[in-house]
């Protein structure tokens, strides 16, 4: 039973549906296409560095702000925590630094802006995410807010801020990782307008309410004064994020920055398997209907499809989506609980969760509709019963083509300051990980650029990128500001 992915039939498997709108050192690790070389050559090779702030202050600023934390010994900064309201008046004074106009609005979002020579002219955004997971990497967000400060600063330096033809405006978003009210993105999604205003009724793990969090902090935190925070389509001309890569592709092409294409679409399900309990030493084999045995044929059957789509969706030829699934499908179960849970006891039901990410909406439909329908089968077959809800949805974003060529070739411009006269492909990227730019993207076209990270290693203490790399994306904002803005 294959379903091809140009046509799909009605989702019939979708029990429940809640959708949730939006959803160191200088020595670099060089292999043979490494395209830097280290600070030393890099500085004898270019001109307009600017490495004191690019590098050195912008890297000195993540260490600084990496120490802003609720708890010792890690990095835990949630949405509007005490560490957070730290940390944005830390920022806030930083945009000021780099001769910013600045100001917090209700949600928590620092904004820090320039107008150049036209006020009304419509605006570059850029920003990032200031909140963490629990156990966070520094660079994680930091890094995207920090690099368009740092090249704003070198603007003001050098005397150029206030020739911009557009007003350019940093924002550091209050939430992005949803860690406190379960719910990502509060902080671009309210800029964006998604958000919807029952919102202000979501409560955190004590009970309290967003609108309760809100007017602990500010002033007029009112459903009026939240509708407002959306910006207006025709005041923005357009969105631009820095952010580490989170993955281990550029670390291993040996290049510090790519470009991204897009953002994959992602689905959540819920799977609950029943069985019949029983003991675990008189239910012969024969004689059972264990919910364990069949979650672990499922999750195996997940893992093949998600391996190797092809083998179990057919397609046509002319259909254009088929690559781009099979490059970028991911398949997760996460969580898995069951109960009752003891070792002599065969479990009457348990329940697991899957994350499924693809570049391509139309074949992450495909690939859940065979999905579901292989589920029902095994479960059929074992005599449990299954049903499978859909949590969470979120379509994939794609890049605007213009900012993305734009972008890569601040890029190269920054590989050749540092480097010389290098001949390099910027890697184009899919970003699995969702980020406020998804958000954004509701609102004006978007761009991105990923740096490399140690490892891909990320949420996580571990989280690494190097002095040069920083240096890098904060020359690549810099020519992208110089050369188009
Ligand atoms: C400033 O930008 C606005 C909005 O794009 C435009 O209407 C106006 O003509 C611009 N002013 C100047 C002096 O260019
Ligand atoms: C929030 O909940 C209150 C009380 O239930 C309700 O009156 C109000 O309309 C809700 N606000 C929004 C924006 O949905
Ligand atoms: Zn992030």
């Amino acid at each position: 039973m294959a379903s091809s992915l140009c046509f799909l039939p009605f989702l019939l498997f979708v029990v429940s549906s809640l959708v949730s709108s939006s959803s160191s050192s200088s020595s670099s690790s060089s292999t043979a296409t490494d395209v830097l070389h280290g600070g030393e050559e890099a500085e004898a090779v270019g001109h307009d560095l600017h490495r004191e702030y690019l590098r050195d202050e912008a890297a000195s600023r993540l260490n600084e702000l990496g120490k802003v934390s609720d708890v010792n010994g890690y990095l835990e900064r949630t949405f509007l925590s005490p560490a957070s309201v730290r940390a944005a008046n830390v920022i806030r004074q930083w945009m000021e630094d780099a001769g910013l106009r600045t100001w917090v609005d209700i949600m928590g979002n620092v904004h820090g802006r320039v107008d150049g020579i036209n006020a009304s002219a419509p605006a570059l955004l850029m920003g990032s995410h200031l909140d963490t997971v629990v156990d966070a990497g520094k660079f994680d967000g930091a890094l995207g807010i920090i690099s368009a400060i740092s090249a704003l600063k070198v603007l003001k330096v050098t005397e150029k801020l206030e020739k911009l033809k557009h007003p350019v405006e940093v924002i550091a978003f209050s939430d992005e990782e949803g860690v406190r009210f379960q719910s990502t993105f509060l902080g671009s999604a309210a800029i964006a307008g998604i958000l919807p205003a029952a919102t202000l009724n979501i409560s955190d793990k004590s009970g309290r309410t967003l609108q309760e969090v809100l007017n602990d902090n500010t002033v007029g935190a009112t459903e009026d004064n939240f509708i407002k925070l959306k910006y207006q389509p025709e005041s923005v001309w357009g969105y631009v994020e820095v952010h580490i890569e989170q993955g281990p592709v550029l670390e291993s092409a040996g290049i510090p920055l790519g470009v991204v294409k897009g953002i994959a679409g992602q689905t959540r399900l819920k799977v609950t398997v029943s069985g019949s309990q029983g003991h675990a030493g008189t239910v012969p084999m024969s004689m059972r209907r264990d919910p364990m045995a069949a979650a672990a044929e499922l999750i195996v059957l997940l893992e093949s499809i998600c391996k190797h789509p092809q083998e179990f969706l057919s397609y046509d030829d002319d259909c254009s989506s088929v690559e781009s699934l099979f490059g970028s499908l991911v398949c997760t179960v996460g969580e898995i609980s069951l109960w009752p849970s003891a070792s002599n006891v065969i479990p009457g039901q348990v329940t697991f969760t899957i994350d499924l990410r693809a570049m391509d909406d139309v074949g992450r439909e495909a690939v859940l509709y065979e999905l579901s329908a292989r589920m029902y089968n095994i479960c059929d077959r074992r005599s449990v019963s299954c049903v499978i809800e859909r949590k969470h949805d979120a379509n994939a974003v794609n890049c605007d083509s213009e900012l993305s060529l734009q972008l890569q070739s601040a890029a190269l411009t920054a590989f050749r300051k540092m480097a010389g006269n290098v001949d390099v492909d910027v890697p184009k990227l899919m970003s699995g990980a969702g980020h406020d730019a998804m958000a954004m993207a509701h609102l004006t076209k978007m761009g991105m650029l990923f740096v490399r990270c140690r490892g891909g290693i990320s949420h996580s203490p571990a989280e690494h990128v190097l002095d040069d790399d920083i240096w890098a994306a904060g020359l690549a904002v810099l020519a992208f500001l110089e050369n188009h803005v």
